[in-house]
């Protein structure tokens, strides 16, 4: 019994651990290329992170934008239609590709 109440203790006193310190978390904007596509991208790509994983893979290929779309679908399950998934590739490879297809 006494076990349980110091246990129950124990659980109570680091629920009232708090901190009163103002906390300021960084907030970073990663401006996207604008055109047409912009929304069908920003409708598939804003959900589960920021656009900086994005920006930060440098220019790449065609081929190499189609295949993270096509991961982010079948991996990691985001709902992203096949039109869509082409869409979002002409996108990512115009403003962010190196020119080459392969
Ligand atoms: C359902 C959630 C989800 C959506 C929606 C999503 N991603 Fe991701 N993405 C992830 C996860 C999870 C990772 C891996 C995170 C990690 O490893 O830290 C990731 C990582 C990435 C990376 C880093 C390289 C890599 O392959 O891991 C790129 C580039 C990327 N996503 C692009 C996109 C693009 C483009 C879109 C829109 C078509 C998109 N993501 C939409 C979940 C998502």
């Amino acid at each position: 019994m006494t076990k349980i109440l110091l246990i129950a203790l124990l659980l109570a006193s680091t629920l009232s651990a708090e901190y009163t310190e103002k906390v300021k978390l960084p907030s970073i904007t990663f401006k996207m290329a604008k055109d047409d596509n912009f929304k069908v991208m920003q409708r598939n790509c804003q959900w589960c992170h920021s656009y900086g994983y994005i920006t930060n893979q440098g220019k790449q290929s065609r081929k190499f934008w189609n295949k993270s779309v096509v991961k982010m679908r079948d991996v990691y399950k985001a709902p992203i239609s096949i039109r869509d998934e082409k869409t979002v590739t002409d996108y990512l490879f115009k403003h962010y590709g190196n020119g080459e297809l392969e």
